[in-house]
């Protein structure tokens, strides 16, 4: 059996798990799936749902991974036997699909921050000229595949020299970087003319607009935010060391992921709001309608190049986790060194977000149920893996796993004694899978 490294700290346990939390996830999807299901509304059930059911899936999750010490796949077995690998294995193809577009968003973030720095962006001013340009950078053949290649070398490096030397001692460097520009960034929105308009829409909450829909996509971004249903929070667990108290790690992680959040939409809104257009442009929202206020500004490109390094710094702790939950269980499962199985993550994962690319342009002819692969793998993963990664995990905790081994874990072998504990497992028992699954129902399109 692979005898993994433990983080060193509790305070790089929290960076490095927060980091994999925090990403595209908070910067790019939060702010549009608000803008198109009602701003505060959205926020009110959005909240609800991290606590009612984000927490209890993640604490589950640190559970497995630190009682076995061991990635996904080991680690379900361990505990429930063959038929449960079978949940980890959801996880590793969960990762490896959604890897497949996530690194191909993480290479437009890196284009658009090498356009800010030369100033290229600045060239351009009306929305259907940014709008333009977004269209022609993504459909372009071989230019967002480049950058979507330095991307993957980027996390490959960081792969390879382990969990102490690479995870954890970047995310020490880069998390609070990423806080101050976080900060930076939502003040001079603040300061913008009409930005209360923008805030108003964000934090007041309408509760006539909450919709079924609504809901589901609010626990759909949770569990997509906090990382949590595929494998990657297992591994995490198993990385910290038996005196880390997960209860108190797990709040800290999705109190930093929910004000992440919060922040971007603080940078988002007033700024669409300052200029009067709709934050109603779906994915496109921060590489079209974004570029267009920022060059309204005096600085322009300076504060530009800042977004989009936000965005990088977002989307680089992301993929280094979803990097590592591969390159583990291929350790694991093959027995073979971390450099070498780092190698193969990085090569596959390459083809496949290069195949991910390439089908938003040359080949977005073929569909698959009628979406290109790109949308596919983001489809797919987002409303179905993910969903029953979730449920099944919190099946698992709540009905499989030996209850005594599990309230152990959470107090530290009865030394930091935790009275909620009936709370959280009759959430994981009852609440959190039929929630979730009515949200798999929908993702299936059954109604
Ligand atoms: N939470 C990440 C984000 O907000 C995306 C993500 C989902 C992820 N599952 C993951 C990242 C697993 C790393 C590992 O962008």
């Amino acid at each position: 059996m692979v005898k993994h490294e433990k983080f060193s700290n509790k305070l790089s346990a929290v960076f490095v798990a927060a980091g994999c939390s925090v990403g595209l996830g908070n910067i790019w999807r939060f702010p549009y799936v608000v803008g198109e299901n009602g701003g505060g509304a959205f926020l009110f059930v959005y909240l609800i749902a991290i606590i009612m059911i984000g927490l209890p899936v993640m604490i589950s999750e640190f559970v497995v991974g630190r009682s076995t010490g061991v990635g996904a796949v080991p680690a379900y077995r361990k505990l429930g036997g063959n038929k449960w690998k079978l949940l980890g294995y959801n996880s590793i193809v969960t990762s490896t699909l959604i890897m497949g577009f996530y690194y191909v968003v993480a290479g437009w973030t890196a284009e658009y921050f090498a356009i800010s720095v030369t100033g290229e962006l600045a060239n351009y001013s009306t929305a259907a000229e940014y709008k333009d340009l977004f269209a022609n950078f993504v459909t372009n053949p071989w230019k967002p595949i480049l950058y979507t290649w330095i991307f993957i070398a980027a996390n490959h490096v960081v792969i390879q020299r382990g969990v102490t030397k690479g995870l954890e001692k970047v995310s020490n460097i880069l998390m609070p970087i990423f806080f101050v520009i976080l900060i930076i960034m939502a003040i001079n929105s603040l300061m913008m003319p009409n930005s209360l308009e923008g805030v108003k829409f964000f934090l007041q909450p309408d509760l006539s607009k909450i919709t079924p829909t609504v809901i589901l996509q609010a626990v759909g971004q949770a569990f997509f935010s906090l990382s949590i249903g595929l494998g990657a929070l297992v591994i995490y667990g198993a990385y910290m060391p038996k005196s880390n108290n997960l209860r108190t790690t797990a709040m800290q992680v999705s109190f930093l992921d929910t004000i992440v959040a919060i922040i971007a939409g603080l940078i988002i809104f007033p700024a669409t709001s300052s200029v009067g257009v709709d934050p109603t442009s779906g994915p496109a929202l921060v590489f079209e309608t974004l570029p267009m206020i920022f060059n309204q500004l005096p600085f322009s490109m300076l504060w530009a190049s800042i977004f989009f390094l936000l965005l990088m710094i977002a989307a680089i702790t992301s993929t280094m986790s979803l990097h590592e939950v591969g390159t583990v269980f291929l350790m694991e499962k093959f027995h073979i060194e971390r450099s070498r199985a780092t190698y193969f993550v990085s090569l596959s994962l390459g083809l496949l977000a290069s195949i991910a690319s390439l089908s938003m342009g040359v080949w977005n002819e073929y569909k698959l149920f009628g979406m290109n692969l790109f949308s596919l793998l983001d489809y797919f993963t987002a409303n179905i893996t993910l969903p029953l990664g979730g449920m099944l995990t919190s099946i698992f905790v709540g009905w499989k796993m030996q209850k005594s081994l599990f309230i152990r874990e959470l107090s530290n072998n009865g030394l930091e004694p935790f009275n909620l504990y009936r709370s959280v497992y009759f959430m994981l028992k009852y609440v959190c899978p039929t929630i979730i699954f009515i949200i798999f129902l929908n993702g299936l399109g059954l109604f």
